[in-house]
C-alpha cells in the first residue's frame, strides 16, 4: 500500500501550525513565564524561538521530506546505520512522554468546558464559587484520570482517520476556529476596564531582570521555545514525511512560526488583561495558574459564562490539534517500521498512554517532572541529534533538500543554515542541556 500523503497545499501548513499552536502557547507559557521571572524569560524565549526554533524546524522538515519515513526510519534509512535508527527511535518514546502529561491537561480543559456548558442548567459553573479550591480538588485523582481518558480517546479517533481524513480534515476545521475566536476574544477583552495593567505586564520588556539569573532561565526558556514550535520531538519530521510535492520548506516553516508566535501573543492579550482586570496575579504560580485565574476572571464578568465556553472550546481545539501530532510520531514508527495497520498501532499506543497518563494524573509530583524537566530534556536532546544528523550525515544533501522548491532568496541562506544547524545551534543546545542538568559551569 502506498504511503499516505497530505491532500492539499494548505493541509500541511495547517496541520503543522495546528501542532505548534496549543497548550504551549496558552497554558504552559504563562506558567513557565511566571515561574522564571517574567519578562526576562520572555526575551530569552523569543530569541531562542527565532535563532534555534525556526532553523530547527527546517532541520526536521528537511530530514522528513528527504526520507519520507518516520523519525526512526528516516535517520536509519538516510544514514544506513542502525545506531542512527535507534536515536530516531527515541522520538516514539518522546511522543508517549509528551502525551502522558498533555492528555491530563487536555482532560482539565474538557472538564472545564463541560462544566461551563452545563452551568446554565446546574445553576452556575461549579468552578465559579471558589476557583482555587475547585482546581485543587479536581486537577489530580481518579476523575482527572477519567477526563484524561476522554481527551485521549478523541485524539485517538482523529489519528485513526489517517493523514488526510483524520489529521488534515481535523486541523482544517479546528485551526480557523481557534484563530477567529481568539481574535474576537482579544478585541472583547480590550474593552474591559483595567485591561491596561495586563498589557503592561505582558509587553513590558525589562532588560534589567535578565542578567541576574540568566543561567537558570536558559534551560526552561529554550525548552519552552522548542515545545511551542513542536521541535525536537520528531513531530515535524513525521509531518514533512507526508509531503509529496516540492514546496518551499523555508516559506512553510516561516508561516508556521509566525502563526505560532501570533497566536501566543494574541493568547497573552486575552489571558493577562483578563487576569489583571480582576486583580489576579498571574505569578500565583503552578500549572493551575491559568485555570484558577481565568475561571476567577469569568466569575466576575458579565457574560462570563458564554466567554468561558468560547475560551475552553478554543483551548480544547488547540490542544487536540497538538495532541494528534504527538500520537502520530509513534504511530508512524509502528506503521512504517513494523508494518502494523494504523488501527492496530493507534489501539496499542492508546492502551500504553492510557496507563502512563493515568499514573501522571494521580501523581502531581510526577506530572510536574514530566511536563517540565523531562520534556525540556527530551526535546533539547532530540533536536541536538536531529541537527547533528542534518549537518554531518546529510551535509550537502541537506542544503539541496532545503533548496528544493525554495525561492532564490531562501536558497542563498542554505549554506549559512547548514553551518548553524551543524555547529552553532547544537553547541548552544548542549550548553543549555548542561544548565538544565545542573552542571552549569559558572
Ligand atoms: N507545540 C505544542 C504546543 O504548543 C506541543 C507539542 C510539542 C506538540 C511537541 C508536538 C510535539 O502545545
Ligand atoms: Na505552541
Amino acid at each position: 500500500m502506498a504511503r499516505e500523503t497530505w491532500g492539499t497545499r494548505t493541509g500541511f501548513i495547517l496541520a503543522a501550525a495546528g501542532s505548534a499552536v496549543g497548550l504551549g502557547n496558552i497554558w504552559r507559557f504563562p506558567w513557565m513565564t511566571a515561574e522564571n521571572g517574567g519578562s526576562a524569560f520572555l526575551l530569552v524565549y523569543l530569541v531562542v524561538v527565532l535563532g534555534v526554533g525556526v532553523p530547527g524546524l527546517l532541520g526536521e522538515f528537511v530530514i522528513g521530506r528527504r526520507a519520507r519515513r518516520n523519525p526512526m526510519g528516516a535517520l536509519g534509512d538516510l544514514s544506513g546505520s542502525r545506531r542512527w535508527a535507534a536515536v530516531g527511535g527515541v522520538s516514539a518514546i518522546t511522543g508517549v512522554a509528551l502525551l502522558s502529561f498533555y492528555g491530563v491537561v487536555g482532560g482539565w480543559i474538557l472538564r472545564y468546558l463541560l462544566v461551563s456548558l452545563t452551568g446554565p442548567v446546574t445553576g452556575g459553573a461549579a468552578y465559579l464559587a471558589d476557583p482555587g479550591a475547585y482546581f485543587e480538588a479536581v486537577s489530580f485523582g481518579v476523575e482527572a484520570a477519567a477526563f484524561h481518558l476522554l481527551f485521549l480517546s478523541l485524539t485517538g479517533l482523529i489519528v485513526l482517520g489517517g493523514v488526510r481524513r483524520g489529521i488534515e480534515l481535523g486541523t482544517k476545521v479546528m485551526m480557523p476556529a481557534v484563530l477567529a475566536l481568539l481574535v474576537g476574544m482579544a478585541v472583547w477583552v480590550s474593552t474591559r476596564q483595567g485591561a491596561g495593567a495586563g498589557y503592561d505586564f505582558f509587553l513590558a520588556f525589562d532588560l534589567g531582570t535578565i542578567r541576574g539569573d540568566f543561567f537558570s532561565i536558559l534551560g526552561p526558556a529554550a525548552g519552552q521555545a522548542l515545545f511551542t514550535l513542536s521541535v525536537g520531538a520528531g513531530t515535524m519530521i513525521t509531518y514533512a514525511s507526508y509531503l509529496d510535492e516540492d514546496r518551499s520548506l523555508p516559506f512553510d516553516g516561516s508561516v508556521i512560526a509566525l502563526l505560532n508566535t501570533g497566536v501566543g501573543v494574541i493568547a497573552g492579550l486575552v489571558v493577562f488583561p483578563l487576569l489583571f482586570s480582576q486583580g489576579i496575579d498571574p505569578g500565583s504560580g503552578g500549572p493551575g495558574a491559568l485555570f484558577v485565574g481565568i475561571a476567577g476572571a469569568f466569575a466576575a464578568l458579565p457574560g462570563g459564562e458564554l466567554l468561558a465556553i468560547l475560551f475552553f472550546g478554543v483551548v480544547a481545539f488547540a490542544a487536540l490539534s497538538s495532541s494528534i501530532s504527538m500520537l502520530e510520531i509513534p504511530v508512524a514508527v509502528l506503521v512504517d517500521e513494523a508494518g502494523w495497520s494504523r488501527r492496530r498501532a493507534v489501539g496499542a499506543l492508546l492502551a500504553l498512554i492510557a496507563t502512563t497518563g493515568t499514573i501522571t494524573a494521580l501523581r502531581p509530583a510526577l506530572f510536574d517532572f514530566v511536563a517540565g524537566t523531562l520534556v525540556d530534556l527530551l526535546l533539547t536532546g532530540g533536536l541536538i541529534a536531529f541537527l547533528l544528523f542534518a549537518g554531518w550525515v546529510l551535509g550537502r544533501d541537506a542544503v539541496a533538500e532545503y533548496a528544493t522548491g525554495a525561492g532564490p532568496i531562501a536558497t542563498r541562506f542554505g549554506t549559512p543554515w547548514l553551518l548553524a544547524v551543524g555547529v552553532a545551534i547544537p553547541l548552544f543546545l548542549v550548553f543549555t542541556l548542561m544548565t538544565t542538568l545542573g552542571l552549569d559551569a559558572r
